[in-house]
């Protein structure tokens, strides 16, 4: 019999370990059949093990690896290879975004976002759908968490932008080739979240989310409810909160150019 498990990428803060918490005490709420593991990966391995031992269930294997090397994806293949389990879900949710003008970034800051928000992202899909055994009842799922920033480009995040789009992108494609293997694979699309992730991408500027801005940041739990209640009814994308549902709109019906003459006035 094989173990029936769930991998979240990024599970050692912010999204990922929102998901994780949620899972770990998941009695039905979202999947019906109970997961005898989820491995929890990123590669702080402290903050996992203490996330591993806080979060009251043994069902937590820390799994610390760097996704943005051969040899943190080596480190997942071989852990499926040699167990050989049924991976019921996968959550991509690692990953960061520089902020600034590229030209003023580091050569391995640029490398290092697209290594971890598209290539990893992409590996670990390759890799882990194998061990996905669609059994007639309930469908085998993929998270991948996108960004609203993945709608346009954005001058000043650039680099986030376009690998959010390649995400997005990706991913849609992925769910038309991974449906007759009975899988699902839906990409989330959330504004600002309310996670380190603001303070890693600007190098340590804590992110302003006081005043008028408080009403467009998302709690990360509140996020990660919603994806898994979305990703079992099988939606295929998911926009969120609405107010991302209207920028999501407006990518849609005005010129790029219009909106890059606007922002670009702001960032130059
Ligand atoms: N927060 C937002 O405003 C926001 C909005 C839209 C989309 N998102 C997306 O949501 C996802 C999660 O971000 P978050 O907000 O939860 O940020 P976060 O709190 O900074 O979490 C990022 C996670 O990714 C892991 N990670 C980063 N690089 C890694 C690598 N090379 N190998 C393995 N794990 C790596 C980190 O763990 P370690 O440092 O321990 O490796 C951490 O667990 C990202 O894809 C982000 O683009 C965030």
């Amino acid at each position: 019999m094989y173990k029936r498990i769930a991998i979240i990428t990024g599970a050692s803060s912010g999204i990922g370990k929102a998901f994780l918490e949620l899972l770990a005490h998941d009695n039905g709420e979202f999947f019906k059949t109970p997961f005898d593991e989820i491995w929890a990966v990123a590669r702080r391995a402290d903050v996992l093990n203490e996330l591993a031992s806080s979060v009251g269930t043994d069902k937590i294997v820390p799994v610390a690896a760097d996704l943005s090397s051969d040899s943190g994806i080596k480190t997942i293949e071989e852990k499926l290879g040699s167990e050989k389990p049924d991976v019921a879900l996968l959550i991509n949710s690692a990953g960061m975004g520089i902020k600034g003008q590229v030209t003023e970034k580091s050569d391995e800051a640029l490398a290092n976002t697209i290594s971890i928000n598209c290539s990893a992202l992409s590996r670990m899909m390759r890799i882990t759908a194998p061990f996905m055994k669609a059994d007639g009842k309930e469908k085998a799922k993929i998270i991948n968490i996108g960004s609203s920033a993945g709608f346009l480009p954005q001058p000043g995040f650039a680099c986030y932008a376009a690998s959010k789009s390649y995400v997005i992108s990706f991913s849609r494609a992925m769910s038309v080739e991974l449906k007759p293997k009975g899988i699902d694979v839906m990409v989330v699309c959330p504004g600002p979240v309310a996670t380190d992730f603001q303070r890693r991408a600007t190098e340590g500027k804590e992110a302003d989310f006081s005043g008028w801005r408080k009403n467009f940041v998302i709690d990360p739990v509140k996020l990660s409810r919603a994806s898994l209640k979305a990703s079992v009814r099988g939606r295929k994308i998911l926009v969120y909160p609405f107010s991302q549902k209207l920028l999501h709109l407006a990518s849609k019906i005005v010129p790029t150019s219009w909106i890059l003459a606007f922002v670009g006035k702001a960032v130059n």
